[in-house]
This record gives C-alpha cells, sequence and structure tokens, in this order.
C-alpha cells in the first residue's frame, strides 16, 4: 500500500538526534491555517481534473475540518507542519488520506502557505502605515499655522510650521505604503503545482488553484516557484525602509518633546523608577528600535538566500522567520506611532517663541535682497557678515526675544552697515524698513514661503490636499485586495461544499 510505504519510508528518518533540529512544526503554526487552505484548494483542483475521485475527496476534506477543528497543538509529530497534517489526514481516514499530495511537493506547497499567510501580513502592515497617514494628515491640519523652528543639523535652521513638518513624514509614509503594496503584488502569485520543482505529470489546473487561493496568477517557472523567496527579501526591505521612517518621526518627536514643542500622552510615556518627576517618551524610543530589528531581519534573510543554488534547499526553512519577525515588530511599531501622533498635543505658543532662534529668519533677508536683483551668493555673504556681528543669545528663549524685539533692531543696523560694505548703499535701498520687518517674523518668514511643497499655509493646504488624496487611493486599494482575498475564501468554501 503506497500510504504505509510512506509512513514506513518516514519512520526510518524520525528518531535521529537532529530531529528538533530539524523540525519546522512549531513555527508553521503561523501557517497552520493556511496549510489548510492549501490543501482545500488542491484537493479540490485534483477532483475537478479527474485525479481523485469524488468520495476520497469528500473523506480527505472532512478530513482536514476536523484536523482544524483540532488546532495546531493536536497535530502528530512531524517535520513540520505538512507533514503533520498529512499524518493527521492519514490517521483520519486511512491510506487514502495520503492521495492529498498528488501532484505536489512539499516544496511548492510550503512557498504557497509562506506567500498565503505574509501577503495578509503585508495587508495589515499597510493598514497601519494607513492609520498612521491619518494621524499625521489630521495633526497636519490642526496645527498648519504653528509657526516652529526647523532645524538641519540640529541647529535652527528656518522657520516652519508644526503642520508641515508632520506632513514631511505623510510624504514619505505615503513611498512605504506604495512599496507594501508592490511587494504585495509580487508576493500575490501562486507556486503551487510546480511540485518539487521539476512539475508533475498529471494534469494539474494551476490557475484553478491559484483562483480558489486567491492568487493573481501563478509563478509561471515550476523551478522558479519553488525556489523564489525574493518576495520575502523585498517585503523585509520596504518593511526596514518604514521602519527607518518611523525611527527618524520618533527622534524628532522625541527632541520637539524634549523641547517643549508637544506633550506626548501619557499613555506614550513612561516615567522613571527613581525620578518622580520624568515623563519619558518611551513607546517612541522602542518604535526607534525597532527598525534595528527589522534591519536584523533584512539582513538574516539576505544572508541566508545569498548563494543558495536551485531548487529547494532547506536553508529556506530558516529565512522564513526572520520575515514573520520584520513583519510583526514593524506593524505594532507603526500602529504605536500612529497613536502616539493622534494623542500628542502641540504647544503652540512654545513653537513660537523659538521660531525665530538663531536668527532663523536671516535666509528670508537673502532671499529678499536677491529679489531686487543682487546675486544670491552676494546677498548671503552680506547677511551672514551682519548676523556674525549681531550677538546671538546662547539659550533660546532669549535668542528668540532677540530676534523679534531689541536685537532685531542691533541685526537691522548691522545688515545696513554690510550693505554699504558690500553694495555700496544702505539696505532700505533695495529692502524696505517695513519688508525686513515682515520677513524677519517667523510668521511673515513662514507666510513668504509659497512654493509648491512649502510651508506656507495655502501651500500646505494644497499639499494636505494631494496627500489626502494618495491616502484614499491606497486605502481603496487596500480595500480592493482584501475583498478579493475574502472573496476568493468564499469561492474555497463554496467548492469544498460540493464535496462535504
Ligand atoms: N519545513 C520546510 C520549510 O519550511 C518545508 C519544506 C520541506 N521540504 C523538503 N523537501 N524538505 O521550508
Amino acid at each position: 500500500m503506497e500510504g504505509e510505504d510512506t509512513v514506513i519510508r518516514r519512520d526510518r528518518f524520525a528518531d535521529g538526534p537532529a530531529r528538533s533540529f530539524m523540525s519546522s512544526l512549531a513555527a508553521d503554526e503561523r501557517i497552520f491555517a493556511a496549510d489548510l487552505a492549501v490543501d482545500r484548494a488542491h484537493v479540490v483542483m485534483l477532483t475537478e481534473q479527474g485525479i481523485i475521485g469524488d468520495d476520497e475527496a469528500a473523506d480527505v476534506l472532512a478530513a482536514l475540518d476536523d484536523v482544524e477543528a483540532a488546532g495546531h497543538s493536536t497535530l502528530p509529530d512531524g517535520e513540520d507542519v505538512h507533514e503533520a497534517i498529512e499524518s493527521a489526514v492519514v490517521d483520519r481516514v486511512g491510506p487514502n488520506g495520503g492521495k492529498m499530495h498528488t501532484a505536489r511537493s512539499r516544496n511548492d506547497e510550503v512557498a504557497a502557505c509562506i506567500r498565503y499567510r505574509f501577503r495578509a501580513d503585508l495587508l495589515s502592515a499597510v493598514e497601519a502605515t494607513l492609520a498612521l497617514r491619518e494621524a499625521l494628515l489630521e495633526a497636519a491640519t490642526a496645527e498648519a499655522e504653528t509657526v516652529m523652528p526647523g532645524f538641519t543639523h540640529r541647529q535652527y535652521a528656518q522657520p516652519t510650521t508644526a503642520g508641515h513638518f508632520l506632513a514631511s513624514y505623510a510624504g514619505a509614509l505615503e513611498r512605504d505604503t506604495a512599496r507594501l503594496l508592490d511587494a504585495y503584488d509580487r508576493t500575490n502569485g501562486s507556486p503551487l503545482g510546480g511540485a518539487a520543482f521539476a512539475g508533475t505529470p498529471f494534469d494539474i489546473d494551476r490557475e484553478r488553484t491559484a483562483d480558489l487561493l486567491g492568487f493573481d496568477g501563478v509563478v509561471e517557472n515550476s523551478t522558479d516557484a519553488s525556489s523564489a523567496r525574493d518576495f520575502l527579501a523585498e517585503s523585509c526591505a520596504a518593511l526596514a525602509t518604514l521602519a527607518t521612517t518611523l525611527s527618524g518621526l520618533s527622534t524628532d518627536l522625541i527632541e520637539h518633546a524634549a523641547d517643549g514643542y508637544l506633550v506626548l500622552s501619557d499613555d506614550y510615556s513612561s516615567t522613571s523608577s527613581i525620578m518622580p518627576q520624568k515623563k519619558n517618551p518611551d513607546t517612541l524610543e522602542l518604535v526607534r528600535a525597532v527598525a534595528g530589528d527589522a534591519t536584523g531581519s533584512l539582513t538574516a534573510l539576505l544572508t541566508t538566500l545569498k548563494g543558495l543554488p536551485r531548487a529547494y534547499n532547506r536553508d529556506l526553512q530558516r529565512a522564513t522567520p526572520h520575515a514573520w519577525d520584520a513583519v510583526d515588530s514593524v506593524t505594532e511599531a507603526t500602529e504605536v506611532a500612529a497613536g502616539a501622533v493622534a494623542t500628542a498635543e502641540w504647544d503652540a505658543e512654545a513653537c513660537e517663541a523659538d521660531a525665530g532662534a538663531g536668527f532663523s529668519t536671516a535666509t528670508g533677508v537673502a532671499d529678499a535682497l536677491a529679489m531686487t536683483g543682487v546675486p544670491f551668493r552676494t546677498a548671503h555673504e552680506l547677511v551672514a557678515a551682519a548676523a556674525a556681528e549681531t550677538e546671538s543669545p546662547a539659550d533660546t528663549s532669549a535668542a528668540n526675544a532677540a530676534a523679534s524685539g531689541g536685537s532685531r533692531a542691533a541685526l537691522a543696523a548691522n545688515l545696513d552697515a554690510a550693505a554699504e560694505e558690500v553694495l555700496g548703499e544702505p539696505l532700505a535701498t533695495y529692502v524696505s524698513r517695513e519688508e525686513l520687518d515682515a520677513v524677519l517674523d517667523p510668521v511673515g518668514s513662514v507666510a513668504a514661503r509659497d512654493s509648491r511643497g512649502a510651508p506656507a499655509p495655502d501651500a500646505l493646504a494644497e499639499s494636505l490636499a494631494r496627500l489626502a488624496e494618495s491616502h484614499d487611493g491606497h486605502a481603496a486599494a487596500l480595500a480592493e485586495r482584501d475583498a478579493a482575498l475574502e472573496s476568493a475564501a468564499d469561492d474555497l468554501e463554496t467548492a469544498v461544499s460540493e464535496y462535504v
């Protein structure tokens, strides 16, 4: 008997000292449901093709329901979930249960299971990015006119708005979502029917199993079908890139909280076990650290895949969990970041108080001069000389007071002197004192920068509208994929119900 033969042959390999080292059964819990779906679709297709009989299909499909109800933890010991489920089916229906494995191999089977499960995980990650984008867009809209310091090299650079800062991350997240959706589309192909690597003589219908499982098509070449894990690599690269975006956002929010520009909700903070006055941004620090996890997973995955020959090699078994780790940690971090952004309260007064610190409006003076025809480089040097001459108090609030009050006059005087020296005429010949005051004022400075994508509230409003539109487009893309998977699951259920 074929079934008994299989059991005997396997027993020969079952009990060595490396048995648990070789087994992926525990980790395979993640693909338990996927394997049941793959088994069902395969059995339906085999039956429709006349490869196995209707009654045999009915027995196997009923046994699969029973195995599902019993759960992963009740599976017989085995090398992996595929072998264990097959044994559990054979235990229930006898040797004919072994017909389930006709015209396939664990090689195409495991690849199908990973793709089937991982695509759902990718959609959860996409959903998390959308939630974070919503939180960012909402906060950006609320803080569109909250003028604050903008930094480069962690130095006061130019005044911006909290809304523009937040929208900058909505822009980055838009690409993160797009990368995940792209990765999803290449993940969602069916390797099933590739068999071990070289196809099968049975008259199978690969498109049918692909349809029943909600795959968008088949991975054409049977060797490529069992071997390929580049879908995991590109997905993990997209996840690591997303995690890197999150890490930057975390650092910015941590620093802005330290500077008093925003207050994190208590739900996203922690305190010190010894310093009772402290409120620490622990959640954001943990979100930031996930970039390390994700990059580690990507590196581990690529290092495992590097140099693997065609077709199936057992190394692949150790590659898979890195992808689960990456998608779990990055999705959770994205959800937490969304909550932290949504619940943070911006302190508009504190933001505005520092907005002009460090003569950060100086670029506006150079711009105003250059608009009169003075070469920008000349204007830049002139303003630099004046700023260097003007004392800039070290502490932030004093610096800001200086920019907006007393030493703005000193700066104006020094600009005058510099203009005389460089251009041979007083500054007022080029830029009136009124204009000067307007560009030195942080609010005026922001309002002046109204080019596309810039922080001026009008320009920002247009950008936010574009970002909202692209958010909705990606939400529709997600809904479309979710619906396709749901309808395929329904089709599979209907197809199975023809037999049981
Ligand atoms: N547990 C294996 C994995 O995760 C399944 C495939 C095993 N195939 C084989 N020919 N040994 O990759």
